[in-house]
């Protein structure tokens, strides 16, 4: 495999950058040469953002899994495409070399057809970080379903949600499955979800931890059968699905301002070329590298950098079942040594984590096969950047800090590893194809450097999102109608003295808690179905591990006397509404919030509580009830705040 599109010095990036801005079309068309397509386009991009109406690659047909399986079969077959490597250090790794992943993917794809699954069907996978979550995803892509990855993190009234709104008839899952020190009962989740989701036909069902699980009749099956039937009379071929280069390939909701996900829309063609054309840019990716991406499928960072990305470049990537710090903190580096992994891409809040542990877990690790090192997810403050620069990439590897969102399906602003320059806290400059620009509240552009404003892009790139699905309204007034002409990402940012970029985090009602998008309506619509709330108001506040954590003041008047009750009762709540990753870590019980005369809640006021701002909190004149501040201020200082520990 060789990728003649890969960016080897500075000077090369500004020709690309430059070459691409002047003709966009010429420049994908020429990467897109480098991919398997079954027809080619007769046009490269047909786009409005009015709409938005965005479509790459026109009357072009491929399917992903060629892309990413069939084409390295010649030179790469017995090379591993996936080391996987399990929860439990004491249990088997498992390698699939690309030979016996396209074997696995086309069996499973005969699974899918044989239990009624066909092109443009919606399958919700919920499952742990095993080898046939992989298999599935890609087995989807193959017969031309619609993959909806749901993070095993997600309550079922989550699960329950999403599949109404993408009317997905058919799911996998496992029995469960290991995280750490625990066991996720995922069917036994999945059964309370289908109790709201009737139209579910099948359920098909793979072995991991054993957990005992009750299939119902008729509509749930194991895995491990539905392999044998399709091994004992089916056909062990399965060719891929010819697919549009504008059908969808997946759907991955994530949230926004408002209460209800959205189901962010990816299509074939785009993003895999988007995908592709980052990883091997952004990581520097020289074929026989490992790649180590720690994220979760269940989340855009494992569609892209675990899957689609490495697969499509003929790549190595290592997939892990566990956590960061389970047996302990060097769980890490202990793969680093052990798999001679060659670039490691993982989120700050782990690096915060792991270095809140300190330099014992890293005693013996031989880091030295690491040539790379990236984060992504939310902004990595200087002393976590130095640390990972310091102590893992012992001040040779470069860090790329890659700044994108779910809805971009791969990184629009990253350094390039050791490619172009690096600034510690800076995601710094855009990738070809990338138009950032700042504008202020009105709209208007803000030009020049040492600037700061809200960051919009002027221009689609391939793997920019293409609807919201089931509602593309939705998705025009959440990325495209705050200002003309725009993509609006959400996230404020400033432009140095040499136009590299720092994004400094969301202007809108979403945190980013651990580098997992949640939303504040999301999590007081949670709040506000326990009996005893009367209303709450949810704000992040700055959290030395997670990057933001979760603060909600809420009027209660339930029947506990006992406040710490009341606590645990309503965190359960909002464990069973959304999942434990939208659990507040802090809640302060209050007599009112300080809203304007038009009922809204003041929320910059609440936020500098939350940071620990008593006494200087702006202008309260617009407010109802000015009192109410000065009440919540006050118990926030006479330290009636209990403390919720996880
Ligand atoms: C939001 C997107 C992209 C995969 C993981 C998160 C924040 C992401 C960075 C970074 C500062 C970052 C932004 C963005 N974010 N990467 N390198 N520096 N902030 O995907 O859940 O869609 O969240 O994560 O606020 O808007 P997501």
């Amino acid at each position: 495999m060789s990728y003649p599109y890969q960016i080897t010095s500075y000077e090369q990036y500004n020709q690309a950058y430059a070459s691409c801005e002047k003709d966009p079309q010429a420049f994908w068309g020429s990467v897109a040469e480098h991919f398997r397509w079954k027809k080619k386009w007769n046009k490269v991009l047909d786009w409005n953002f009015r709409e938005p109406k965005i479509e790459w690659f026109s009357g072009a047909t491929m399917n992903i899994t060629e892309n990413c399986l069939d084409r390295h079969i010649e030179e790469l077959g017995n090379k591993p495409a996936i080391i996987w490597e399990p929860n439990d250090p004491e249990e088997h790794h498992r390698i699939l070399t690309y030979k016996e992943l396209l074997f696995k993917v086309k069996q499973f794809s005969n699974v899918l057809k044989n239990n009624g699954v066909k092109k443009g069907d919606r399958v919700c996978i919920y499952m742990g970080m095993i080898p046939e979550l992989a298999i599935a995803v890609l087995a989807c892509a193959r017969v031309g379903a619609i993959h909806s990855v749901v993070f095993g993190g997600f309550s079922s009234q989550s699960i329950a949600d999403r599949l109404q709104d993408a009317k997905a008839e058919f799911i996998i899952t496992c029995d469960g499955a290991y995280r750490g020190a625990k066991d996720i009962p995922l069917k036994s989740v999945i059964d309370d979800a289908l109790i709201a989701c009737p139209f579910v036909k099948r359920v098909i069902v793979c072995t991991r931890t054993r957990t005992p699980v009750s299939m119902i009749k008729g509509r749930d099956v194991w895995w491990e059968d539905e392999i044998k039937k399709v091994e004992t009379h089916g056909n062990p071929d399965f060719p891929a699905e010819e697919m549009d280069a504008n059908d969808m390939l997946f759907i991955l909701y994530t949230s926004g301002s408002t209460g209800k996900p959205k189901g962010v829309v990816h299509a074939c063609g785009g993003y895999m070329v988007w995908a592709n054309y980052t990883f091997v840019n952004v990581f520097q990716y020289k074929p026989g590298q490992v790649h180590f991406c720690t994220a979760d499928i269940g989340w855009i960072t494992g569609h892209s950098y675990i899957i689609y990305g490495p697969l499509s470049a003929g790549a190595t990537t290592l997939m892990f079942e566990g956590i960061p710090t389970w047996p302990d903190a060097g769980r890490f580096w202990n793969i680093v040594d052990r798999y001679k992994v060659d670039i490691l891409y993982t989120a700050p809040t782990a690096i915060r984590s792991l270095m809140a542990y300190g330099m014992d877990y890293l005693v013996g690790k031989d880091l030295s096969s690491l040539k790379v090192l990236g984060t992504v997810g939310e902004p990595i403050n200087e002393e976590a950047w130095h640390w990972y620069h310091k102590n893992i990439g012992k001040e040779k590897c470069p860090v790329v800090d890659t700044w994108w969102q779910t809805e971009t399906g791969g990184v629009l602003i990253s350094n390039l590893a050791g490619v172009t320059p690096e600034k510690p806290s800076f995601a710094t400059l855009p990738l070809p194809g990338v138009h950032p620009c700042l504008v202020d509240e009105n709209g208007k552009e803000i030009t020049g450097n040492n600037v700061s404003g809200n960051l919009c892009m002027k221009f689609p790139w391939p793997g920019i999102l293409r609807t919201t699905y089931g509602d593309h309204e939705r998705c025009r007034l959440n990325y495209f109608s705050t200002y003309e002409n725009l993509y609006f990402t959400g996230d404020g940012c400033l432009r140095d003295e040499n136009g590299f970029y720092r994004i400094t985090g969301r202007v809108d009602d979403v945190l980013n808690v651990s580098g997992h998008r949640i939303g504040t309506a999301e999590v007081e619509n949670a709040i506000n179905m326990h009996a005893g709330v009367v209303e709450s108001a949810v704000v992040g506040y700055p959290h030395d591990i997670k990057g933001q954590g979760i603060y909600a003041y809420v009027i209660y008047n339930g029947h506990h006397g006992d406040e710490t009750l009341a606590r645990q009762d309503i965190i359960q709540t909002v464990t069973r509404i959304i999942g434990p990753i939208a659990k507040p870590d802090k809640i302060q019980f209050v007599t009112g919030l300080p809203k304007t005369r038009s009922g809204k809640i003041m929320r910059r006021i609440l936020r500098k509580i939350a940071e620990g701002e008593t006494t200087n909190l702006g202008d309260t004149t617009t407010l109802l009830d000015p009192g109410v501040v000065e009440q919540i201020a006050g118990l926030r200082i006479k330290g009636t705040l209990i403390r919720i520990k996880d």
